[in-house]
């Protein structure tokens, strides 16, 4: 009988983390307000839960590097071909060498997204349950223009979804596919056409809608493993739908780490994610940077090209 291998997940110890600078909302007001230890011990807690149904990787954080802690970011790994982040904010750019080395090492095979992109990981990207596409955010850290990179370097098709609240900057703060076609998730923050994306490819009955009370603790960060869900904190009306379908939930406090705006699931990537075996790189985004210099106004220039974008779709 073929033996189920484990899951495997990469984690760095919060040796360095701190908030010293400030590139999301919940970062605002917390410059240097973390408590290290409390930290330490949020962390330690978290693994040792993940630990139970997983095995985990660890990595050594950088002095200097305070949200390298969060580990969703360092790229999108499926099959052992991982697309490295390219971050947005330049505090986190120096980043993006350490993952590269680490995954470099251990095997994989280190895709670069292209320079003037900006591509922030599993944390804008999420396989669905079964495998058969991705969601990918943009609107806030990563480009569109990194979503038909992403479908050709995975060969899969990848649905854009637009984030427009600046809490939820990444997908995975408000948006988390459960297996058995089940997602959890926030609507408003995305826009209606991202909405009606969701709808398209979602049972109805699968859609947990959480709401504006549930938002802030980022219910949405969590992760699942099977028919575990490992999350900060869950409200009993969740927790009896979740128990519905057939979900175990596991609370673990990461109040230290909401204040940097992540939780459990960006405090961990998943090293093993497995897509379906026939497979197509698609995407509806394309796209192109032209420069045009001149009198482009009263030249009626600028009207032309317009109308030359919207006629063509765009
Ligand atoms: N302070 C970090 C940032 O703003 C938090 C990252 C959280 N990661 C995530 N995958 N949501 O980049």
């Amino acid at each position: 009988m073929e033996r189920k291998s484990k899951p495997q997940f990469l984690m760095i110890r919060p040796d360095h983390y701190r908030i010293s600078y400030v590139i999301n909302p919940w970062m605002e007001g917390n410059v240097n307000r973390t408590a290290l230890g409390k930290a330490l011990n949020q962390w330690e807690s978290l693994y040792k839960i993940v630990a139970n149904f997983a095995d985990v990787r660890l990595m050594d954080g950088h002095e200097g590097l305070p949200d390298m802690v969060f580990t969703a970011n360092a790229g999108l790994v499926i099959e052992n071909r991982v697309l490295l982040a390219r971050f947005y904010h330049p505090e986190r750019r120096a980043e993006e060498e350490l993952f590269c080395e680490w995954f470099e090492s251990n095997g994989f095979d280190v895709v670069k997204t292209p320079e003037g992109i900006f591509f922030e990981g599993a944390g804008d990207a999420l396989l669905d349950c079964d495998g058969r596409w991705l969601w990918a955010g943009y609107g806030l850290r990563s480009s569109l223009e990194s979503h038909p990179y992403i479908a050709k370097t995975f060969n899969i098709e990848t649905l854009s979804l637009r984030l427009t609240d600046k809490r939820f900057y990444h997908l995975d703060t408000c948006f988390c596919p459960l297996p058995k076609g089940y997602l959890m998730y926030i609507p408003s923050a995305f826009d209606a056409p991202s909405n009606r994306l969701i709808e398209e490819r979602t049972d109805p009955d699968k859609r947990i809608v959480l709401d504006e009370v549930e938002a802030p603790a980022f219910t949405a960060n969590a992760v699942a493993i099977d028919n575990t869900i490992i999350m900060n904190c869950c409200f009993p009306s969740l927790r009896e739908k979740l128990g519905d379908a057939g979900f175990n939930v596991l609370e673990t406090c990461m109040s230290e780490f909401m204040k940097a705006g992540g939780s459990a699931k960006c405090l961990t990537i998943r090293l093993d994610e497995k897509a379906i075996k026939n497979r197509k790189a698609l995407s509806t985004v394309t796209s192109r940077i032209i420069e045009v210099t001149g009198q482009l106004i009263d030249s009626g220039l600028m009207t032309e090209m317009l109308d030359i974008i919207v006629n063509g779709g765009g």
